[in-house]
């Protein structure tokens, strides 16, 4: 299938162009930018064999998506592209508004003039707002609780409309709990710019040298531990997701809402103690206040994307480990040390 990938030289997007090459599928990367690298391409060029199309594109840019539509005839498209940093989104609400859904907007309307209604879409366990009950499932209710999060809901609101305004779009709406890791190559992996905010690429940049602690935020959750609870999912594991979406997209129209999670929450403790088994580096740590507007817990129920999608995860937690710490050794500055 010829596949269009919106984002596909960030963190996920990467990894499923991989999975998508390795799987035979005509790819072109569609991508501004702005928080990757072009040598996460090359990467993946060399880790397949063979590269990808590449239109350093905006996608709110709708001349420059028609032209890459005229010339790359795309079947489909896997949505990635957006800014995702949930404190800058409180900062700057309106970038995020503009960047993720005006331009979620524009996609669709220059997808639906080329005649492609297959969409695969990264949504988000952040819809669930705080949940009510664990694990979550997709009929859960919604709600975000930040800029970020709201373009998230609303751009799922938008596909929603759009399938009921015409059916014979075929619409997968994905909905990622926390990837981390990265290819087994250590050849691609998580680039976070400045201070990563997240757990992961945080333990991994003490374990290599590159800041002196980890700072937990809480240990009075109501969790086993204290410490907050998430379903940490293998970046390739999530990648393959897509490529069942895209197969069950082919198969028959509709909108299918999938959570992509393991259904198995792990503590930031937990998470610290696996990381320094497999990799066999300490990471000192020392815990500090709540982050404002975390949760105590997120897992998923996936058994909707078992059903849908006859997808499930294959890789655990020390897997996740061992990969993100081949990748963050490999490549202690990430993209920006090429050789
Ligand atoms: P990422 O920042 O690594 O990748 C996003 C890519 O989109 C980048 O390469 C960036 O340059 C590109 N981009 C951003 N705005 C663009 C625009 N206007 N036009 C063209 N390209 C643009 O992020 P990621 O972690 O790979 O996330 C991919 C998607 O998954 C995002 O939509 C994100 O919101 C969603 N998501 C991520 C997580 C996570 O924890 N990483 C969790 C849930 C959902
Ligand atoms: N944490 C720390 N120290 C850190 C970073 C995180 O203790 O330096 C803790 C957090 O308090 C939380 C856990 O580690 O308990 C995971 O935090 P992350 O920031 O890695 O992940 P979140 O679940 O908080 O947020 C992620 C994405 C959001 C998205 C959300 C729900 O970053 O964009 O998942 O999908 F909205």
């Amino acid at each position: 299938m010829r596949v269009l990938v919106t984002g596909g030289a960030g963190f996920i997007g990467s990894h499923t162009v991989v999975e998508l090459l390795e799987a035979d599928h005509q790819v072109v990367v569609v991508d501004n930018l702005s928080n990757s690298s072009l040598v996460a391409l090359e990467r993946v060029a060399g880790i397949c064999g063979r590269a990808p199309a590449f239109a350093k594109v905006d996608i709110c840019d709708k001349a420059g998506l028609r032209q890459v539509f005229a010339e790359h005839r795309p079947e489909a498209v896997v949505h990635f592209a957006g800014l995702k940093a949930v404190g800058e989104s409180v900062e700057k609400p309106l970038s995020y508004y503009q960047n993720n859904i005006a331009g979620t907007a524009t996609l669709c309307e220059v997808m639906a003039e080329h005649g492609v209604r297959q969409l695969v879409f990264s949504s988000s366990a952040t819809v669930y707002g705080d949940p009510e009950t664990l694990p979550i499932r997709e009929d859960a209710p919604l709600g975000a609780t930040n800029p970020y999060g709201r373009t998230k809901l609303f751009i799922e609101e938008m596909l929603r409309d759009l399938h009921v305004a015409d059916p014979s779009w075929r619409i997968a709406i994905l909905r990622y709990f926390n990837p981390i890791g990265a290819h087994s190559s250590g050849r691609i992996g998580e680039d976070p710019q400045g201070i990563p905010s997240n757990l992961f690429p945080f333990i991994t940049q003490v374990a290599i040298g590159r800041r002196d602690r980890l700072q937990v935020f809480g240990d009075d959750y109501p969790t086993a531990d204290g410490t907050g609870v998430r379903d940490y999912i293998h970046v390739v594991d999530l990648a393959l997701g897509h490529l069942k979406a895209l197969e069950r997209l082919a198969a028959g129209p509709g909108l299918v809402t999938c959570n992509l999670g393991t259904g198995q929450g792990y503590s930031v403790l937990e998470m610290v103690k696996s990381f320094e088994r497999v990799s066999g580096r300490k990471v000192p740590y020392e815990i500090i206040a709540r982050r404002p507007g975390d949760i105590a817990a997120c897992y998923a129920d996936p058994s909707m994307a078992q059903k849908e999608l006859g997808w499930t995860t294959i890789r655990s937690l020390d897997e996740m480990c061992r990969d993100g710490w081949r990748w963050q050794e490999g490549n202690p500055k990430g993209y920006s040390e090429t050789e």
